[in-house]
């Protein structure tokens, strides 16, 4: 099994997902900016993933601190942090995840410079073994949620790929499996960066299980000739309100869902739900360089010059939302009081 991202002794070490599928390229990076670098590039993607990486980027980033004295080393460390936090926008888990080792930096400055630094080592490893195990239970809640004989369609890459291991929406799927059901997926391309195409149709292809792709404009036709049974997709952040931020096009294939009447669920972890953000108009939205739009494999296939749009994320409206699905359980209207209710438990 390929794994998405690793801490070695080597460095952080992560599978190329910008060459996949044709060629299983693994890339170790010794210091801080290349993972940002990586984050930035895509290098590694999907929200819990770049958490993740941004974790071990942040521990990369404290073992090589030169300063000695607390007061240089935490010079350094909010350097580190701000670089990563600089990467990408829209999946909130990078800055839960960089919030979460800058709360360790500071609860443990009374350890001293040296062994700070293990300790920052350990928190990262922790946030990745935590991730796999949150993604299981998001497909142990999620997977009930299916009929025995299911197929579901799922948009971008929510899966192993995107994630320590396991994945959310494609979680969802392998905790039904799990269970004993019978499950067909049907994988949206993702245009423009193929997501569903090089990494969902890959990573299921590997697993055996049941993929068959399209390309994201035929979703509708096949809803209306009864082949799906469910929709589930992934997050990069969910409002307080439980809009739902996600690849570009989860919002026209929740609109899809609904005229069809199939439940369109959205599988996520705790850490991609913001409650500081009261709605998803207020869910900032990375924009990309229009190459990606204009170019495929690096070959222009629209006239020089042309005006173009890439955002990379939609919003999908919370009432459009059948239920969100996380570790602690599924979560359904009204999103606000089920969304906050998550965090007292
Ligand atoms: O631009 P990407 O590839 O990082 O976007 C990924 C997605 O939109 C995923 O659906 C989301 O991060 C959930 S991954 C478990």
């Amino acid at each position: 099994m390929f794994k998405t991202v690793e801490w070695k002794s080597t460095g952080v070490v992560m599978i190329d997902q910008t060459l996949l599928p044709e060629r299983e390229v693994y890339r170790t990076y010794r210091d801080y900016r290349g993972v940002a670098g990586a984050i930035k590039e895509m290098v590694v993607r999907g929200a819990p993933a770049i958490g993740v990486a941004a974790a071990m980027g942040i521990a990369i980033g404290a073992v090589k601190v030169k300063a000695k004295d607390m007061k240089g080393f935490k010079r350094e460390f909010d350097k580190i942090a701000k670089l990563l936090a600089s990467t990408r926008p829209t999946a909130v888990n990078l800055f839960w995840a960089i919030e979460r080792m800058r709360r360790v930096a500071a609860e443990n400055e009374g350890l001293g410079v040296e062994r700070l630094k293990k300790r920052l080592v350990a928190e990262a490893k922790e946030i990745h073994r935590d991730d796999i195990e949150i993604n299981r239970r998001i497909g142990r809640h999620g997977g009930t949620l299916l009929k025995k004989n299911s197929t579901v369609l799922t948009h971008c890459n929510a899966g192993a790929l995107a994630t320590a291991g396991y994945g959310t929406a494609l979680g969802v799927i392998r905790g039904a499996i799990e269970a004993g059901k019978k499950v067909r997926v049907f994988a949206d391309e993702t245009r423009p960066f193929l997501q569903g195409a090089r990494l969902t149709a890959w990573e299921l292809k590997k697993d055996n299980i049941d993929v068959t792709l399209i390309t994201d404009n035929m979703a509708g036709y096949i809803m209306k000739k009864g082949l799906i049974d469910a929709v589930v997709v992934g997050a990069d952040r969910i409002a307080a309100n439980g809009d739902v931020a996600n690849k570009i096009g989860t919002y026209t294939v929740a609109l899809l869902a609904r005229e069809h009447g199939i439940p369109f669920y959205v599988a996520a972890p705790l850490s991609t739900i913001d409650l500081k953000i009261k709605h998803g108009d207020n869910i900032p939205i990375e924009e990309r360089d229009s190459a990606e739009v204009t170019h495929l494999k690096g070959r222009r296939i629209a006239p020089k010059g042309i005006a173009v749009r890439n955002p990379a994320f939609d919003v999908t409206p919370n009432r459009l939302v059948t239920g969100i699905i996380t570790e602690k359980g599924v979560v359904r209207r009204p999103y606000n009081k089920g969304l906050k209710a998550l965090f007292s438990k």
